[in-house]
C-alpha cells in the first residue's frame, strides 16, 4: 500500500455513516429465532445498496444474554447461538469486499458472571488476586450482610450482590454484570489481548461500551451515600463516572490502535454531560471520537437541534476530532415513534447525559403499552425523515440504527411475559425496558417471522411490522427505505473536501437552515409550510411543492458562480 493510500484511509471514519446491526434481531439463517452471523452474510448485499460506509456489529461474544449479549463471558469468541470465528471472518471478508468497514462492540467496565475469571474469583477467598480482578468489598453490619453502600444499580436494585462470604461485589448494570477492577494489571493486559485479537482479524474500529465508567475510586470509608452520590457530578470527583485516569486507559489502547496502518478507529460511549469533558475521550491521544446522545434525546425543535449541534461541532474541533450524531440505537424508543408522541415541556431542557424529559415521557408511554398518548405515526415519521436527513447533513458522522431505514416504530406492546431486558425485572412498573426497538426486523410481508427466518423470532413481532418489509418497500418509490438509499447516495455527492464548516443563515421562526460549501440543509419544524429558499432542490424528506412541507427537510445547492447572472 502506498503511503497516500494509508493516509486516506485513515480518515474514513470522521464523516461516516455507520450503521449499527443488533445481530441478535437482524437475519435468522437457521430457524432458531436468534439472528446469527450468516444471517448477516446473507444480508451484505443490502447493506451495500443501502450505502452505508460501515456496519458496528452489537455484541456477539458468548453470553447468557443476562443483558443482551452486554454481559460477555469471553471476549475473543463468538456465542455458538450466533455463529463460529469462521463465521465472523467470512463475514468481515463479505463486508470490506463491499466496501463496508467493520466495528466491534467492546465491553469493557464489565464482564459476565460465567466469565472464567469471576468463577475464579468466587472459588477464590477473600483478599486474593483473583478477586482482586473484580471489585469486591466487606459487606457492613457485625454480620458483614449488608451492602457497602446503598447505591442503585443503573437497571435498578442495589448495585452490590453479596457472595456468602462475608463480601459483595459491585456491578453498575445487572448483578450479572460484575464491574472489572481497572487498576490491576491483569485485567488492563488482558483487554490489550482482545483489542490485537479482533484487530488482527481485520476489523476496522471499535465502539467502547460504557467508556466513561473504567476508572473508580473506593477508598473513602465510608462511601458516600447514594444520597450524597447524586450531588458528585461526573467528573474527578465522582467515584466511578469520567474519573481522570480513563485518560491513561485509553491512551494505552490508542497505542494499540496506531500499531495498525490504517490505525483503528474507536467511538466511545459516554454519557456525559459537559461536553468539554467528552471531548477528552475524543482526541487523538484517546479514543479518538465519541457519541454524543444529545440529538436522540431532543425533542422536534429548531431551537434545541440548533445549539446541540452548534455546541457539539465546537467539542469537535477542540478534540479534533469529528462530531457524531444519532437519533436511534438498541437502548431507546425508536425515532419514528418518539416524534410521533406529543413535544415534551420546553420549559424543561434537555441538559445532557443519560435521561432527561424525552426519556421521562417515552418511558411513561411504554408503560401504557403504547396507548396513551395516541402515537400519531404519520406525523412520527415524517418527522424522523426530515431529522435524519438534517442530520446526514451534517458535519461528522452519523449512526444508524437498524430498522430505521425501513420507518420502523417501536414496538411498545410486548407482552410481559416476552420481555427480556434486566431493566423490565428489575424496575417493576417503572421501566419497561428497551425490548420494543430490538424486534427482530421485518424483511417480507409474510413468513412465519416476517424474512427475519424460517421460524420464530424471540421477540415477537406485531401483525403490524409487516407494513414495515424491507422487500415491500424494496424499489417503491416513496418507500422510507428508497429515501435512505437515495439520501446516503446524494450525501456521498454532496460532501466536499473541504465544506467540514457549518454556518447557519437567517431563515423563519421554526425552521432551520445552514451551509456546508455550496451544500444547503433546510428543515422546517412547524407545523405550517415554510417558503423554499433560493438554491436548486436536490433531495427533500416530503415532496416540495411551492412551499417546504411541515415536518420536512431540504436539501439544496447554490448555483455555480459561472451560472449566475
Ligand atoms: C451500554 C449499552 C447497553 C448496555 C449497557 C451495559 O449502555 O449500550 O445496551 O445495557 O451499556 O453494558
Ligand atoms: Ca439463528
Amino acid at each position: 500500500m502506498t503511503v497516500e493510500k494509508a493516509c486516506e484511509n485513515a480518515d474514513w471514519w470522521r464523516d461516516a455513516v455507520v450503521y449499527q446491526i443488533y445481530p441478535r434481531s437482524f437475519a435468522d439463517s437457521n430457524g432458531d429465532g436468534i439472528g446469527d452471523l450468516p444471517g448477516i452474510c446473507s444480508r451484505v448485499g443490502y447493506l451495500r445498496e443501502l450505502g452505508v460506509d460501515a456496519v458496528w456489529l452489537s455484541p456477539f461474544y458468548p453470553s447468557a444474554l443476562a443483558d443482551g449479549g452486554y454481559d460477555v463471558d469471553d471476549y475473543r469468541d463468538v456465542d455458538p447461538k450466533i455463529g463460529s470465528l469462521a463465521d465472523f471472518d467470512q463475514l468481515v471478508a463479505m463486508l470490506h469486499g463491499a466496501g463496508i468497514k467493520v466495528i466491534l462492540d467492546i465491553v469493557p467496565n464489565h464482564s459476565s458472571n460465567r466469565h472464567a475469571w469471576f468463577r475464579e474469583a468466587l472459588a477464590s477467598p477473600k483478599g486474593s488476586p483473583a478477586r482482586d480482578r473484580y471489585i469486591f468489598r466487606d459487606g457492613l453490619g457485625p454480620d458483614l450482610d449488608q451492602p457497602p453502600s446503598d447505591w442503585q444499580a443503573t437497571f435498578g436494585g442495589s448495585a452490590w450482590e453479596p457472595v456468602g462470604d462475608g463480601q459483595f461485589y459491585f456491578h453498575l448494570f445487572a448483578p450479572e454484570q460484575p464491574d472489572w477492577n481497572w487498576d490491576n494489571p491483569e485485567v488492563r493486559a488482558d483487554f490489550c489481548k482482545t483489542l490485537r485479537f479482533w484487530a488482527d482479524r481485520g476489523v476496522d474500529g471499535f465502539r467502547v461500551d460504557v467508556a466513561f465508567g473504567l476508572a473508580k475510586d473506593f477508598s473513602a470509608d465510608p462511601l458516600p451515600s447514594a444520597a450524597e452520590l447524586a450531588a458528585i457530578p461526573a467528573g474527578p470527583d465522582h467515584p466511578y463516572y469520567d474519573r481522570d485516569e480513563v485518560d491513561q486507559i485509553y491512551a494505552e489502547w490508542r497505542e494499540i490502535f496506531d500499531s495498525y496502518d490504517p490505525p483503528k478507529a474507536a467511538v466511545a460511549e459516554v454519557w456525559v454531560e459537559i461536553p468539554e469533558r467528552r471531548a477528552r475521550y475524543a482526541t487523538s491521544a484517546s479514543l479518538g471520537q465519541a457519541f454524543n446522545f444529545d440529538l436522540l434525546r431532543a425533542d422536534f425543535r429548531a431551537a434545541d437541534f440548533k445549539q446541540i449541534v452548534s455546541e457539539n461541532l465546537k467539542s469537535a474541533a477542540k478534540s479534533g476530532s469529528s462530531s457524531t450524531w444519532v437519533l436511534s440505537n438498541h437502548d431507546v424508543v425508536r425515532h419514528a415513534s418518539r416524534y410521533g408522541l406529543p413535544l415534551t415541556d420546553p420549559a424543561v431542557p434537555y441538559t445532557g447525559g443519560g435521561q432527561g424529559p424525552t426519556w421521562d415521557r417515552d418511558r411513561r408511554w411504554l408503560l401504557t403499552g403504547g396507548k396513551s398518548p395516541a402515537e400519531d405515526r404519520d406525523l412520527g415519521l415524517r418527522r424522523a425523515k426530515a431529522a435524519t436527513l438534517f442530520m446526514l447533513a451534517l458535519p461528522g458522522s452519523s449512526y444508524l440504527y437498524q430498522g430505521e431505514e425501513l420507518g420502523l416504530p417501536e414496538v411498545a406492546e410486548l407482552a410481559a411475559a416476552d420481555r427480556q431486558d434486566p431493566t423490565f425485572f428489575r424496575s417493576p412498573g417503572f421501566d419497561t425496558g428497551r425490548d420494543g426497538c430490538r424486534v427482530p426486523l421485518p424483511w417480507s410481508p409474510t413468513g412465519s417471522s416476517l424474512g427475519f427466518g424460517d421460524d420464530g423470532a424471540h421477540l415477537p413481532q406485531p401483525a403490524w411490522f409487516a407494513w414495515f418489509a424491507a422487500s415491500a418497500q424494496d424499489g417503491q418509490p416513496g418507500s422510507t427505505l428508497e429515501f435512505y438509499r437515495q439520501a446516503i447516495a446524494a450525501r456521498k455527492t454532496l460532501l466536499g473536501a473541504d465544506d467540514d464548516t457549518l454556518e447557519w443563515l437567517d431563515s423563519p421562526p421554526d425552521t432551520l437552515h445552514f451551509r456546508r460549501g455550496h451544500w444547503h440543509c433546510f428543515t422546517n419544524f412547524a407545523n405550517t409550510p415554510a417558503p423554499i429558499p433560493t438554491g436548486e432542490v436536490v433531495y427533500s424528506s416530503a415532496p416540495p411543492g411551492q412551499t417546504v412541507p411541515a415536518a420536512s427537510t431540504l436539501w439544496l445547492v447554490e448555483p455555480t458562480p459561472g451560472e449566475i447572472r
